[in-house]
Formats: structure tokens, sequence, C-alpha cells
């Protein structure tokens, strides 16, 4: 259990007897099984801890693979899969017949993508079903983004780990649906809403816990959590409410920022997402800061909220879920 390496064939063969396999990706790293082995998949919800009411999210190698699980699904959906994938979209549409009714937590909905990491998609190639694959760590904490968190994590209950590296993007992927042929926006994610729209050529609705799932994960107030209590605060409440704590109160605690912030004094650690101020090298440190420091124990983290454009969006969905209680 746990092996970890880049054996795309042991991954296959893994794969193919029913197995759990994590696999590398743009955004987080997946706990992956066959969509149509119901064993297998029934595996992943255990090893999370997930309840079965959270759906799952099916990767394929390409947007015909991809589509054939769909049994209709807009127009517009062709060009979004031709602009952006492989890459972190997730798109959901009515489900053929042949998914199981345990992928999609009973809902007439599937969700699809194509992932961009070179190892995922030759195995996906070699694969003849699709990866049910939601994000390789316990039940609502924070996804992970390199092989050694997976391993942390669930390496005991995993039969195979595909080392890939640092996952590029760092956040889970933008997930659309439609209502009444209009695409809908159902998760933020590492696609931004900006150049979703630009590919349309219009605006999209925003319907952020309003999917056909609403109780699903990534859609939970209290989702991608520490154990350390954080919380997430404006500039200007940042500013007042750090300054407002005594040299002795800030000692146990670490500061979570962005941009260009001068280092505040007598915390014990600040960390800053990207000093340039770039949503993309925010999004990938995100997860992996938080991991940091939720190792050592502080007795709160306190973030400050990115602009609210771009990744930045996605980043505060996320920092805001993690805060919650
Ligand atoms: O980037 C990602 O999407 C990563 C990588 C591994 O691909 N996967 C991921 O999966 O984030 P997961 O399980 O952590 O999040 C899956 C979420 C569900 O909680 C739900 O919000 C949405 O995707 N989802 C999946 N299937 C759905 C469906 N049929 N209808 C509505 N929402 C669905
Ligand atoms: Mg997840």
């Amino acid at each position: 259990m746990g092996k970890t390496g880049t054996d795309i064939f042991e991954a296959e063969y893994c794969l193919r007897e029913g197995k759990l396999v994590a696999i590398p990706t743009e955004t987080v790293y997946g706990l992956a099984a066959n969509a149509y082995n119901l064993e297998a998949v029934a595996s992943i919800f255990s090893a999370k801890n997930r309840p079965f009411f959270d759906p799952l999210i099916l990767h394929c190698a390409n947007k015909e693979a991809a589509f054939s699980l769909f049994k209709e699904f807009p127009d517009e959906y062709d060009k979004l899969a031709d602009a952006f994938w492989p890459g972190p979209l997730t798109l959901a549409a009515p489900k053929n017949a042949i998914i199981p009714d345990l992928i999609t937590a009973g809902s007439p909905i599937v969700a699809v993508r194509v992932p961009a990491h070179p190892l995922t998609l030759s195995l996906l190639q070699l694969l003849d079903f699709p990866l049910a694959a939601p994000s390789a760590n316990p039940f609502g904490y924070v996804s992970p983004t390199t092989a050694k968190h997976v391993f942390e994590q669930l390496g005991g209950k995993i039969d195979y780990i595909i080392d890939g590296g640092e996952c590029k993007v760092g956040i889970e992927s933008t997930i659309l649906g439609y209502k009444d042929n209009k695409i809908q926006l159902w998760r933020l994610g590492g696609t931004s809403i900006e150049n979703i729209e630009d590919i349309l050529e219009h605006k999209i609705d925003i319907q952020i816990n309003k999917s056909s799932n609403p109780d699903s994960s990534g859609q939970l107030d209290k989702h991608y959590s520490p154990n350390t209590k954080m919380i997430l605060l404006d500039d200007e409440d940042f500013r007042s409410y750090i300054h407002s704590l005594s040299e002795k109160v800030r000692t146990n605690k670490a500061l979570l920022v962005f941009g260009n912030k001068k280092t505040e004094t007598g915390f014990r650690e600040q960390l800053n997402l990207s000093v340039s101020g770039n949503y993309n090298e925010a999004a990938h440190n995100l997860y992996a800061f938080i991991r940091n420091l939720d190792s050592k124990n502080y007795e709160k983290i306190i973030a400050l909220r990115l602009p609210d454009e771009g990744l930045g969006r996605a980043i505060n969905d996320r920092l805001l879920r993690a805060s919650t209680k």
C-alpha cells in the first residue's frame, strides 16, 4: 500500500484489478478508480470517509471520450472543451445510462473533465473506462497538491500513488452546468470566469451553492479546512485586527497574505501566497501553504482576502470555506 512512483503500467494494472490509484492532475491529486466498477468506486468513498450524497467527477483522455458519457449537452460545450481541455474545467450534463448512480449520487447529471497532466493523460489513454476521482484527501480537509500530501494522509489506503510533482494550478477545476440551455457556474476553480466569458462572448450565470447537488462537498460552507482555526479578513479589517493584537498574543498566530505586504512584527510566521500579486502563483501555493501552517500547531491562522477578480475569486472561495466553523 502507498507505493509511490511514475509507472503508469503498474497504475493501469491496479485500476483494472479494481484498486485505488492516486493520480496527479494540474489542479490537485485525485483518488481514482474504474468508474464502471461499483466496488472500486465504493472504496473511494470509504478511503476518504466521504458521504455517498457527494457525487464524483469523471476523468477522460479527450473530448470525444468525455462527451460520450453525456446523453445530451449544449452546443457551447464544444467551444469550451476546445478552449480549455485538457485543463481545469469540469462540464456537467445529463448522464448516459452506463454511468452508475453511485458516481452521481443518484442525480441524472454527470460531471466530467480532461485533466492536463502528461502522466495521467497517458494513463487514461491506456484505459477503456473513465476514472472517477475526487481530490485525494480525507473528506473536508485541504486538498493535496503533491504525492507526499497524498501519502501522508491516505498512503495506507491506496495501492499506487503516481508521483507527478507539484500540481501546476493548485486549486480544483471550475465546474459548469446548464439550465434552459444557459451555461451556469457551479463551482469556482482553476479556470476564471473572465476566461470562460471571453470564449463564450457573453456573461454566465453564477449559481454557486445552487447546483443539482447543493450538499456536495465543494459547495459545503465548511470545506478545504485545516485543523487549525483560520479567519479570513479583507484588507481594512485585517489591518485593524492585527494591530489590535498585543505582542504577546501575536506569538502563537500565523499570517497568510498576498501581494506587496510588509512583514508584520511579532507573528510567529508570515507566508505570502504571491509577493508580486500573481493569482496563478497564489493558487499554486495555496493548499501547500495552508498544510504547512496547519502542521505547526498555531493557535490561529489569519488570512487576508485577495481581490475578487480572476483566480482571486476562487482562492477567496477556498479561504472562506476553510475559515468557516
Ligand atoms: O480539479 C478537480 O475537479 C479535482 C481533480 C481530482 O480532478 N477533483 C475534485 O473532486 O475536486 P471533488 O470530489 O473533490 O469535488 C467534486 C465536486 C462535488 O463535490 C460537486 O460539487 C461537484 O464536483 N460535482 C460532481 N459531480 C456532480 C454532479 N453530478 N452534479 C453536480 N455537481 C457535481
Ligand atoms: Mg475535494
